[in-house]
């Protein structure tokens, strides 16, 4: 049995090679405090989360909830209350008892199990019951925590993308960014995560820290033990192009893994998805062995294809949203810079002297630095750019750098 290719979409539990060890890990992690999982996108952090949920460990109740796109807390809580109420039905109307305002109207059967409401009926029924939902999520969240304490049922709440969300409410009120956090790091201190029930995890694919220490608040998240998703590391990259081609019974040169791993760089599994399936189908049709020429082939259309330039464009557009001028010129200036760089990238002093250029010399020089470290800070917990040897900078990802370097180098 091979697995299928997955090329943008959550892989399944049955299917996700290499993670075993660490959601193991993360598992042994939760026992005893709240878990902040981090690691650029497309990496397989979604996969992770899905796994745990899926599969729970130690009969914890798991919901799941992606808050890239919210704008407020109040979104939040609803979701999770939307979640127990599709995926843990019984558990919620156990926890609603009689006398849960917020959730009166909501169906239970009287079987027990819930009756169909239509998609978004949940959330239409919570702000019917409180018009003023947005004002008050506090409260409802409270009461939420303390019902799900009263239980006293293990449970694990995920909470996919939370960087997002602050960066969503930092570009209007960034008091009230400061102001969840605050409240969120509370909840995880009181009670201290040995004596609650609840567990939460948090991921993110920008960093959290960073998107804080623009808000003045570091400390927000002391508390949270961070995870790293691991690199997929040379060999199990071999492993995959290997194993995935043979599988589905395509022949290909002992060269070939390999090839693509160096083709990939620090690789990004998405794309060595996308890679692997490309050669599978070139395999496929012209039913001979795949050669080397071949994956130079498959690279180039991965570079120019529409396949995957929705999703490497995503990289390019995401620093104008995100980060303020003039940090997005200059960032931009470097990564064209370094897209352009050798197989060893640039030094500190090289990149420096690139962004100088850009900013000429009317400010203080002390500004200056403090201008620069900020955005080499920003590209690395972005994950653009990583320090590949002592004091030398390039792209994390091979093909994100060939890509750079066609369109802006
Ligand atoms: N363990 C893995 N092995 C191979 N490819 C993976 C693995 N995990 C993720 N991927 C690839 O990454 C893509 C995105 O996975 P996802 O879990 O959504 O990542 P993230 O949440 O970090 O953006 C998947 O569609 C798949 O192509
Ligand atoms: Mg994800």
């Amino acid at each position: 049995m091979t697995a299928d290719f997955y090329t943008g979409s959550i892989v399944p539990p049955e299917d996700l090679w290499f993670r075993d060890e660490f959601i193991e890990q993360l598992w042994e992690k939760l026992h005893t405090e709240h878990v902040l999982l981090t690691a650029p996108r497309r990496t397989g952090k979604t996969s992770v989360m899905n796994h745990l949920r899926e599969r729970p460990q130690s009969g914890r109740l798991v919901v799941f909830q992606n808050v890239q796109d919210f704008k407020h807390p109040a979104d939040l809580f609803q979701t999770i209350i939307e979640n127990f109420y599709e995926q843990h039905p019984d558990f919620l109307r156990d926890l609603a008892g009689k006398s849960w305002e917020v959730l009166k109207g909501l169906a239970w059967s009287a079987t027990g199990k819930v009756k169909e409401i239509e998609t978004g009926g949940v959330k239409i029924v919570l702000r019917e019951n409180d018009p003023d939902w947005k004002a008050n999520w506090k409260t409802h969240a409270e009461e939420l925590l303390n019902r799900i304490r009263k239980s006293k049922k293990p449970v694990l709440i995920i909470v996919d993308e939370l960087p997002d969300m602050l960066l969503n409410m930092k570009i209007d009120q960034p008091q009230d960014a400061r102001d969840f956090m605050a409240w969120f790091r509370k909840q995880r201190e009181t009670p201290p995560p040995q004596q609650d029930n609840i567990r939460w995890l948090v991921g993110g694919s920008i960093n959290l820290a960073g998107t804080l220490d623009d808000l003045g608040g570091i400390d927000l998240i002391n508390n949270l033990s961070t995870e790293k998703l691991p690199i997929l590391t040379p060999e199990q990259v071999r492993e995959f192009v290997a194993k995935m081609l043979s599988g589905k019974g395509i022949k290909f040169h002992p060269d070939v893994p390999s090839l693509v791993e160096q083709k990939l760089g620090r690789p990004i599994p998405l794309f060595l998805q996308m890679a692997t399936q490309e050669l599978y189908r070139a395999g496929k049709q012209s039913k001979e062995e795949i050669t080397a020429t071949r994956v130079e082939k498959v690279f180039l259309s991965l570079i120019t294809g529409i396949g995957a330039q929705d999703k490497l464009q995503h990289y390019h557009s995401r620093i104008q949203k995100y980060y303020p001028e003039p940090r997005a010129s200059l960032a931009h200036k470097i990564l064209n810079s370094l897209s352009k760089s050798k197989t060893n990238g640039l030094t500190r002093n090289a990149l420096k002297t690139i962004c100088e250029q850009e900013i000429g010399t009317q400010s203080h020089s002390f500004q200056r630095d403090l201008l620069f470290n900020k955005i080499m800070h920003d590209l690395m917990n972005d994950f653009y750019i990583g320090e590949i040897k002592k004091d030398r900078f390039d792209f994390e990802s091979g093909l994100m750098k060939a890509w750079w370097k066609k369109y802006y180098g």
